[in-house]
């Protein structure tokens, strides 16, 4: 068991990391305005200190019964915030909430009042079912990477896998850093339960999943890692492009160097 001391540093070192991938959304041009929200199940890192602050917000409606979530705590970026803002000052552009007994409403405790993102019903939904499964995720991350909302554009790449299979063709480390590949979410109406729905029925087969004209979905065991896995998705698109801007199609790698690649780095399919 982690001393009050550590779980404060651990808490801090989430928040900070969170800081430090909302300024890459930025700098990648993938975080317009508000665009994107990031939360982190902070719960294990939560002293009695913590637990007994006070609500600062009155009791709000999450729009799902989420059992899993009984008593937990997040970290949420607020919504209508600027991750280039979050990048500098992450308790002033997101806070701390805590769900409430009913799992079906919240308080937020620290630093400020800031509403949580608009997204949230997406990202609790998700978070209850990664307990539900006992997974060691606790990072949750929505972005709006350009080239991967291209393609969502062309109904040929929301077939399932077309993309998938595309993009880890592109270059190996695709397939080794993104191994459960790209799921794709036909367009809802952003922050809508029907969302938050699908995006769960997605992750249980990929880590990300595409909200069809709209952004990414990722999950991971923190934030880095669940940017990381974006960031490689996105990096083949650019490949792709970029040899169709040479005004070639790209060849991909052969079906004979992907199944090499996911035998020698162990990779799930
Ligand atoms: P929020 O500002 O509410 O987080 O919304 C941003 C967004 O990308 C909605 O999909
Ligand atoms: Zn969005």
């Amino acid at each position: 068991m982690k001393s009050i001391l550590e779980n404060r540093q651990a808490l801090t070192y989430a928040v900070n990391q969170a800081a430090e991938v909302a300024g890459y959304l930025w700098q990648k041009g993938w975080a317009e305005r508000n665009g994107g929200n990031i939360t982190l199940n902070i719960t294990e890192f939560v002293d009695n200190g913590i637990k007994s602050l006070p609500a600062i917000s009155d009791v709000k409606q999450i729009g799902a019964t989420l059992p899993y979530l009984k008593g937990c705590y997040f970290y949420c970026k607020g919504t209508n915030k600027r991750m280039r803002d979050l990048a500098r000052w992450p308790m002033e552009h997101g806070s701390v909430i805590r769900i409430l007994d009913d799992c079906a409403s919240y308080v937020i405790i620290a630093d400020h009042p800031v509403m949580p993102t608009s997204e949230l019903p997406a990202h609790l939904s998700v978070h209850n079912r990664l307990i539900e499964k006992g997974s060691p995720y606790k990072a949750s991350l929505h972005t709006h990477p350009i080239e991967l909302i291209a393609m969502t554009h062309c109904k040929k790449f929301l077939e399932k896998d077309v993309a998938t299979n595309l993009l880890w063709s592109m270059i190996p480390e695709t397939k080794a850093f993104c191994p459960r590949g790209l799921g794709i979410i036909p367009y809802e109406l952003p922050s809508s339960v029907k969302l938050a729905e699908a995006t769960i029925g997605q992750l249980e087969d990929y880590d990300v999943a595409m909200w069809e004209k709209h952004g990414v979905f990722a999950v991971d065991v923190d934030i880095m890692a669940a940017f990381d896995q974006v960031d490689v998705l996105n990096k083949s698109a650019l490949i792709y492009i970029a040899a169709k801007n040479m005004g070639f199609e790209p060849d991909g790698m052969s079906q004979e160097q992907m199944q090499e690649m996911t035998r020698a780095f162990n990779l799930p399919k």
